[in-house]
C-alpha cells in the first residue's frame, strides 16, 4: 500500500535509508530526514507491507518548472517486485508540475533501468558529483500535459 509518510514513520525511513545507502556520504541522515518529513515542498510517499520497506521522496518548489526526485529506496529483499515503479507511477499522478527529474550515479544500472522503463531520459552529466571518479547522470522526464 502507498500512503503519504508520517512523522512517526522517521525512524522506519531511516533504517530504509542506512541499508539502502550504507556507504553513501549524500545519505539522508536523521535530522535531515525529519526535516524532509515536515518539509512543505516535500511530496514524501512510503511503500508499506508486513513492514515500511520502501519509499520515494520529491521536491516541489513553486518556483521550478520541474520537481526533483530527490531519493528513491526499496529494502533488498523487496526489490523486483514493482515496487519503485509503482511510487514513481504515484508520484507522476500527484506531481502538478511540468515534469520529474533527477541525478543518479552513472554506475547505478538498477536506477538507470527502471527510469529508462518509465520514459526517462539523460539530459546532462555532472563529473565528480557523487566521488571523484563517479558522475552524476541528470535524467528528465516532461510531462504532456
Ligand atoms: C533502484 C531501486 C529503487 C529499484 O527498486 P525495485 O522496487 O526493485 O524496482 P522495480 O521492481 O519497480 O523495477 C522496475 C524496473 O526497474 C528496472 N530494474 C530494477 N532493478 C533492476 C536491477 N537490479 N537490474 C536491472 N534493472 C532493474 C527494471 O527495468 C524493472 O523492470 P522489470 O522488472 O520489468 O525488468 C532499488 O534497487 C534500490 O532501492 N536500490 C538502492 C537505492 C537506489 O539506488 N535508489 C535509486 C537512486 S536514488
Amino acid at each position: 500500500m502507498i500512503r503519504l509518510a508520517k512523522r512517526t514513520d522517521a525512524k522506519a525511513l531511516q533504517y530504509v535509508e542506512d541499508t539502502c545507502f550504507p556507504s553513501d556520504r549524500h545519505r539522508i541522515l536523521y535530522p535531515s530526514m525529519l526535516y524532509m518529513l515536515r518539509n512543505k515542498h516535500a511530496l514524501f510517499l512510503v511503500y508499506e507491507e508486513d513492514i515500511l520497506c520502501a519509499y520515494v521522496l520529491v521536491l516541489c518548489y513553486d518556483r521550478n518548472r520541474f520537481a526533483r526526485i530527490y531519493s528513491l529506496a526499496v529494502l533488498p529483499e523487496y526489490r523486483r517486485r514493482g515496487i519503485a515503479e509503482k511510487l514513481l507511477i504515484d508520484v507522476e499522478q500527484r506531481c502538478k508540475k511540468g515534469g520529474l527529474k533527477l541525478e543518479i550515479r552513472d554506475d547505478n544500472l538498477a536506477a538507470m533501468d527502471l527510469y529508462k522503463k518509465l520514459g526517462y531520459s539523460v539530459s546532462g552529466r555532472k563529473r565528480g558529483y557523487y566521488e571523484p571518479t563517479v558522475d552524476a547522470l541528470e535524467m528528465v522526464k516532461i510531462f504532456d500535459n
